[in-house]
């Protein structure tokens, strides 16, 4: 039984993952109407010829995985207390949970080490570097605590928590407590309730609201794993709630175009893959111990192992440079098939 404001744990894995198969486009038409809404009657029409149109010939079916290549996420240090030494890990997958009370969440592989310190005090800091610290984010990311003192990493304070280490260097600091764990396989999504935040002066403005950070001034560090790669904030394209104005889908003939437009060439400029560091470790599947699970095939971020006939994991060692050494591969295997050499 849980109560209130304790940690809270559930069970969600799938107890049997399933591989990825793209669906043939003969069975994707879909028939229907669009439920009405408010003010939709004049538009049923158009909205009836919308539903059943077959999938456009210019979309293609992309892995589901390719959901962390197409979001960017503005990618932070978590830091907690690791038997009394402040440690940090990087952390792409965080996003604000709620408003109020005002939380983080982020989903955070059971083996880091940095969990013991969050599990123990109950409490941990999201960091958030600016791209002059770039290098200092990937070092926290490819270094466990378990082989490296972090703490060495820059001065580290404490608020109220006492025991959240914030690594004064990071622009902004948030202490927060931790309210929930959930428990989804192979990570946790971690959920911690904001309890002071702490940011450098020359990045804070005051707005109506108080005290507000400046996105630009702080240049946050963004992450892909398309690249994979580290970007920064482009240009804003919009006033948040108020660039919808007064348009009107009715009134708009893109509305009715089956493909969104090409961006703008040159607007957005592709970066080149850094070269390979060699030699490189790769995984290898001991066929032997193969369960034939999927895990692997579902878990790699790259897309770069698939299922044999037999069921077995294939490695494509024709794409080893892509290969970005998260092990994701070789903590989901229930059987650990997956071992790393060159
Ligand atoms: C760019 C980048 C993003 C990362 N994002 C995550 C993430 O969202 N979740 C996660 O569990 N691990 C993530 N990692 C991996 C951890 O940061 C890494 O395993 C780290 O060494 C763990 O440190 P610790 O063992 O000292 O806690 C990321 C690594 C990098 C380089
Ligand atoms: S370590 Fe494994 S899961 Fe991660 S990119 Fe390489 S092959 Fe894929
Ligand atoms: S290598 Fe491991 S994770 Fe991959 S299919 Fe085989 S048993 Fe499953």
């Amino acid at each position: 039984m849980t109560t209130e404001g304790a940690v809270k744990e559930c069970d969600l894995r799938d107890p049997a993952p399933k591989k990825y198969e793209p669906i043939s486009r003969a069975l994707s038409q879909i028939t229907g109407t669009v439920p009405t809404f408010p003010g939709a009657q004049s538009h049923r029409r158009e909205e009836t010829v919308l539903m059943s149109t077959p999938i456009p010939d210019r979309k293609v079916e992309v892995a589901p995985f390719q959901v962390t290549a197409a979001l960017c996420t503005t990618t932070v240090l978590i830091g907690a207390l690791v038997d009394g030494k402040p440690n940090y890990m990087t952390i792409a997958w965080c996003s604000p949970a709620t408003h109020s009370p005002p939380s983080f969440m982020f989903a955070c592989n059971k083996t880091h080490h940095t969990n013991k310190g969050i599990f123990a005090n109950r409490n941990f800091s999201v960091n958030i570097p600016c791209v002059d610290q770039v290098q200092l984010l990937d070092y926290c990311g490819v270094h466990s605590g378990t082989e490296v003192d972090k703490a060495h990493l820059g001065h580290s304070f404490f608020g109220i928590t006492r025991t959240a280490p914030m690594l004064a260097r990071c622009p902004v600091c948030f202490e927060c407590t931790l309210t929930h764990q959930l428990d989804l396989g192979v990570h946790f999504v971690i959920v911690g309730k904001v309890e002071k935040v702490w940011a450098n002066e020359d990045i804070v403005e005051r707005g109506p609201q108080g005290e507000a950070i400046d996105v630009t001034r702080l240049n946050p560090i963004l992450f892909s794993f398309c690249g994979p790669s580290y970007r920064s904030l482009g240009p804003a394209h919009g006033t948040a709630w108020k660039t919808a104005g007064d348009y009107d889908p009715a009134r708009d003939p893109a509305a009715l175009a089956t493909i969104s437009p090409a961006p703008t060439p040159g607007a957005i400029p592709h970066p080149h893959p850094a070269p390979p560091k060699a030699p490189v470790d790769y995984p290898h599947v001991d066929l032997e111990k193969c369960l034939g699970c999927g895990n692997c095939v579902q878990g790699c971020p790259m897309s770069l192992f698939a299922q044999g006939g037999d069921g077995k994991a294939i490695f494509d060692t024709g794409r080893i440079p892509d290969c970005t050494h998260c092990h994701h591969c070789k903590e989901g295997c229930p059987v650990e098939a997956i071992t790393f050499s060159v």
